[in-house]
């Protein structure tokens, strides 16, 4: 018997206001703890913001325009020394060491992803990707922050937004490998929210199982009221932490705390210290990643989805692409700005829709049905929505091979074969700065397959300080340089 929350009949006639208690249908025939799953499952969901949500994203037409004003948005270039915005890297650097000496800085990584494409059933993080070592992406990660604590000589807390679904096996994973070494009260899970999957034509919340709505995960734009609620943003504020240097866990290059992007974000004249972007140039129009731009005086991401073909292949004179500033979604974030964004109705973000095929039943007869056509919406929120709701938002550019080789699809683009190209070509050009010589082909790509560990230096310099390196990589040659 549910004791706890409202009444079956209580709930019957809120869902039947809204057109929703189909999925009550087999309530009665229900066992008692499947049935208060069920009530706890409706409670979770936002069930009265349902119609107005459905109304806006599930029946009306939506078709994205883009800005007429639109243009690329301004940032800071990776060379500090270029004419077309010179700026003080050093002053920057100094900055952000400060603030991650002081310990106001926690890192943050969303990793409540389903890693469909990948074709991996566990948590992504957990999916091996070192060139070398096969570390997987949480180990990486791990050790980029004790080694980043360690040399600022500061705790460096590092929040992981999980999903319902990997929340508890993304734990065992920390667990069975003493969190790496971290110590464990400043590693930090919590899941992410749910929305139901919703019938395409009518609205309808579908089932998945009987006593069981079908759900899909929020989006990443989720987080926001997943720290709020889970208590993530009141910890960091009683921990002193002033912003959150925020990474997809799809990227093992992710610089984990960047003191140069720290110090911009926190103290450039143009930024509200609120959200701050890093951007790439994009390698060709169709590259599957948004787009920063800038519209009535404001950034934003266009999502590659949806920049209008001809907009994303116009060039400029040089021949570079005019819209180029690729989202690697790698971004800082003010803790108060997580306040506002979690509590203010003006700043909350909007939906955006998916229409996939999602298996479902019929609540009245338990039939299964497999749709052969997209069948659902699936609404989610994406992070880089609060952009625009920023008072001043800067983006940062940054060199690709330095930070960014994802893991997305199984083959091909965005592979893990890809990503370890990446990284031995990072790791190469390290050691090249460090006196090293590296075999290459002539064409140029490094002939070796090449790891450095971030426990064994975390950039160049720190690299090119070590008085062990090799004197040089020979072709052919699997080289691991990490930590004793
Ligand atoms: C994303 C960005 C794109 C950017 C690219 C860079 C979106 C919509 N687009 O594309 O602008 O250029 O990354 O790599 O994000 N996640 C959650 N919870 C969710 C959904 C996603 O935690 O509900 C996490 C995933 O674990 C992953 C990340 O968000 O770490 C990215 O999600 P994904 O859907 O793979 O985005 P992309 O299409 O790759």
């Amino acid at each position: 018997m549910n004791t706890l929350g409202p009444s079956l009949d209580t709930v019957r006639q809120r869902l039947a206001s809204i057109g929703q208690d189909h999925v009550l249908a087999g309530a009665e025939a229900l066992a008692p703890t499947e049935l208060d799953a069920l009530l706890a499952q409706i409670e979770a969901l936002d069930t009265d913001r349902l119609p107005g949500w459905i109304d806006r994203y599930v029946r009306a037409e939506h078709t994205f325009e883009a800005p007429t004003d639109l243009e690329p948005a301004p940032c800071y270039p990776d060379d500090p020394a270029s004419p077309r915005r010179p700026w003080d890297k050093g002053a920057a650097r100094s900055a952000g060491e400060a603030l991650l000496r002081a310990g106001k800085v926690a890192c943050f990584t969303v990793a409540g992803g389903q890693g469909s494409r990948l074709g991996y059933d566990g948590p992504k993080g957990c999916y091996p990707v070192g060139a070398v070592s096969d570390k997987p992406l949480f180990q990486i990660f791990a050790e980029g922050v004790l080694a980043t604590s360690r040399r600022f000589g500061a705790p460096l807390p590092w929040y992981i937004m999980t999903s319902p679904l990997n929340h508890d096996a993304t734990i065992a994973f920390f667990r069975e490998r003493d969190f790496f070494g971290l110590p464990e009260s400043d590693v930090v899970f919590f899941p992410q929210g749910a929305m139901p999957s919703l019938e395409k034509d009518s609205g309808r919340m579908l089932m998945s199982a009987p006593g069981v709505i079908a759900t899909n995960p929020d989006g990443h734009g989720g987080a926001v009221r997943a720290l709020w609620e889970s208590g993530a943003a009141a910890d960091m504020q009683r921990r002193g932490v002033a912003h959150l240097s925020y990474f997809q866990v799809d990227n093992p290059l992710a610089n984990v705390a960047d003191p140069v992007f720290l110090g911009l974000h926190a103290g450039a004249k143009d930024s509200s210290a609120e959200f701050s972007s890093k951007m790439v140039a994009k390698t060709e129009p169709g590259e599957k990643v948004g787009v920063f731009c800038s519209a009535g005086g404001r950034v934003e991401v266009i999502e590659y989805s949806d920049l209008p073909a001809d907009l994303a292949a116009q060039r400029l004179d040089d021949g570079s692409l005019r819209f180029n500033a690729g989202n690697i979604a790698i971004h800082a974030i003010g803790v108060p700005f997580i306040e506002k964004l979690a509590t203010d109705a003006a700043f909350e973000l909007p939906f955006h829709r998916a229409v996939k095929k999602v298996p479902h039943i019929n609540p009245e007869t338990g039939e299964k049905i497999e749709p052969g056509e997209p069948n659902a919406v699936k609404l989610e929120r994406f992070i880089f929505d609060a952009i625009p709701l920023a008072g001043s938002s800067i983006v940062y550019e940054t060199q690709r091979v330095e930070e960014f080789a994802p893991v997305k699809n199984a083959q091909g683009t965005d592979s893990v074969g890809s990503s370890k190209l990446i990284q031995t070509e990072r790791a190469a050009r390290w050691l090249e700065q460090g006196g090293v010589s590296v075999a290459r082909t002539p064409e140029g790509a490094p002939d070796c397959v090449i790891e450095i560990g971030p426990l064994y230096a975390l950039d160049a310099e720190q690299l090119a300080s070590r008085t062990d390196l090799p004197k040089s990589v020979s072709p052919g040659e699997r080289l691991l340089l990490d930590a004793e």
